[in-house]
Formats: C-alpha cells, structure tokens, sequence
C-alpha cells in the first residue's frame, strides 16, 4: 500500500506531496514543530491524513520531551497540541484526532501513570489513529462499492485517496472497492487548480493501481457531463456539518451543482472522523485562505500579473440538499441527514 505516514523511533515520515509525481521524496520530520510546518506547508495534506499526522506528530513531541514530572510533562503536551490545531482550519479531522490524544492523555493522568508510560500510551493511541483510518476507507469502499455501477464512468475532484488518508482512502477508496468487487471503473479527475491535487495526485496513485484515469481541467466537468459521459460523481471531505452541508476542495460545490443539473448522483465518502456535530451547518464550518501564491504561480513561474487582486479560498460548502449520500464506515447514511448522521454516530457509541 503506497506509504502517505509512517512513523519511525525517532521521526514521523511523510511522502512529500508538494512534490509528487515528478519526485518521490520522503520528508523525516523529527520534531513536533517540523510536522506542524509539514502540515502547514501540505507536504501531507487531506483531511484524515492531517489528523494522523497531527497525533502522530504530538507523540513524537512528547517522545522527545526532556520533563521528567507530570506537570512539566502536561505543560509541554499542551502546547504541541496548540501548535498542531493551528496548522489548518477547515478539516476537523485535525481537531478530532488532538482531542482523542487530549482524552488518551487525561486517561493516563488519572491513572497515575508515569511520564514514560503516558510516551508509551501516547504512541499507541496515534497509531491506533492511523490503523483505524485505514480500516474505516476499506469499510468505506466495501459499502461504496454498491452504488458504482458496472463499466462506472466515476468523476472525482481533489485527491480523496490513499494520500490523503492513512491509506486506501475514502472516494478513492468506493472506487477500489468497486474494482476489487470486480466492477470495470474508469475515472475522471478533475486537476484541481490551484494545487493540482486531482492531476498530481490522484491520477499519480490510480494509475500505480492500474485504474484508467482521465484528467480533464475544472472547467470541463459540465461538458463532460452533458455529453453523458459521467455515471457517478464521488468525492471526500474535510467537515460535514450536523445537517449534511460539506466542506471539501474548492470547485465541489460547482461540481455537485453540474451534478444535479444532469441528474448524476454525487456521493460524498468520508469517515465519522469528518462529521462535526457542533457545526449545525455549512455557515458554521471554517473555511482557510490559502497564500496568494498559490494562485499567481504555477511551480516557480508567474502567471498573473503582479498587482491583481486574488481570492484563494481553499474549500467551499456543498449543500446537502446535493448530496445523494454519505458513504461512512458505518454504511451509506441519507437524508434527512440531521436524524441520519446523528443516529450513525448513536450506533457506533453502542458498538
Ligand atoms: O487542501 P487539501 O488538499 O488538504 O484538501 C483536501 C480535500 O479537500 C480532500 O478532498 C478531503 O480532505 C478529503 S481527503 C480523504
């Protein structure tokens, strides 16, 4: 499986993605601020793959403190999650995996535990992160598989593959797990401007996996679809709201719109990791503001004009009105999502 995180004794690994594919460049990160520049900087990026690499990236923190007593030791533990919950603002798999190392942490306080057992706890519970992220995007594609039709014309927007998770990932995961139930599944990738997720990443890793992709510019998708040549539209996510509304790549609401018009069903697959019940809706969902380069520049060569205004929003919100479903671990969850979602998260708490 392609390897987006791993963690080492003494670093967290990540495959640099600002990179890929001209280079394969594995980046050690051997202190809790490098990978809270790494995640800032998106050499990893995706939402559950920030998450495991926040937790991860707390744990070698702590591994590494000096403090030898239990309040020194909090103190520290504190800051590093500060430091990770300011990397980015919108996926809230990032939030959701500092407060699970927050809960680990309380845990072994209360038990007494000493500052080499709390290291011990704190490497397992990011570890255990990371695995159940890959076990929740292969429980995805097994149910997402479901809505693929046979010889499936699936388009998809950003890079919501192994890349972006701990592995196998949530939209690119429905579309593994259709091609592993046996299903013929050609994709289309949109490039996604301005960091080219779609065209860098996404094609990069389906194609390793031998999944025909097409590449088409942002602007092509209503062609494409008017042209009958989409059957499904899947993409991930970096928070849904209490009611369904997502946040994901900018340019997914344009598509779910597109979608909608042709009467092509547009499915979201994200972990219960994304779900943000605090969010009641779209409004409440942070949306980041990336650095005008980005816009202005494609690699190292201007683009724009020096001078010209530029709006760079990073994500914008589908409403859910949109989406057909939501594919989780849990199953393939529908509106009304406000009952549906809040009853997905009733289960797993029984489970
Ligand atoms: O800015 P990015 O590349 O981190 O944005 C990623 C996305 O929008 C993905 O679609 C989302 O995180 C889902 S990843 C499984």
């Amino acid at each position: 499986m392609l390897p987006t995180i791993a963690r080492e004794a003494d670093a967290v690994v990540m495959i640099d993605q600002r990179k890929l594919p001209a280079e394969e460049i594995y980046v050690r990160c051997k202190t809790a601020p490098e990978v809270a520049r790494a995640i800032r900087t998106m050499v990893i990026r995706g939402a559950p793959a920030i998450g495991v690499a926040a937790a991860m990236g707390i744990a070698l923190g702590m591994r590494r403190s000096a403090a030898t007593g239990t309040q020194k030791f909090a103190a520290e533990f504190h800051k590093t999650c500060e430091l990770m919950a300011a990397t980015r603002p919108t996926a809230v798999n990032l939030f959701w995996a500092i407060d699970r190392m927050k809960r680990s942490f309380g845990a072994a306080a209360r038990a007494g535990e000493s500052v080499g057992q709390i290291k011990d706890r704190l490497d397992s519970e990011s570890m255990a992160i990371h695995d159940e992220d890959v076990a929740s995007c292969r429980a995805m594609g097994a149910f997402g598989a479901e809505v693929v039709p046979s010889n499936a014309r699936v388009l998809t927007h950003c890079n919501a593959g192994a890349l972006a998770t701990a592995g196998y990932g949530t939209a690119l995961g429905v579309i593994r797990g259709a091609v592993e139930k046996g299903k013929r599944v050609v994709v289309f990738a949109d490039e996604t401007r301005p960091f080219l997720q779609g065209a860098r990443l996404t094609a990069w890793e389906l194609l390793r996996d031998g999944i025909e992709t097409t590449i088409i510019a942002d602007n092509m998708s209503g062609a494409l679809m008017q042209q009958g040549r989409v059957d499904l539209v899947v993409v991930g996510a970096d928070r849904i709201a209490a009611n369904g509304d997502t946040a994901n790549k900018i340019g997914t609401y344009t598509v779910a719109v597109l979608a909608r018009e042709h009467k092509i069903p547009f499915y979201v697959a994200a972990p219960l990791s994304t779900i943000d019940l605090n969010a009641p809706d779209g409004e409440h969902i942070p949306i980041e503001e990336r650095q005008a380069r980005e816009m202005t520049h494609v690699g190292s060569s201007r683009i724009a004009p020096a001078g010209a205004l530029i709006w760079n929003p990073a994500f914008d919100v589908t409403p859910h009105r949109f989406i057909a479903g939501i594919i989780t671990e849990r199953g393939i969850v529908r509106a009304p999502y406000t009952e549906s979602l809040k009853q997905a998260f009733e289960e797993r708490a029984l489970a």
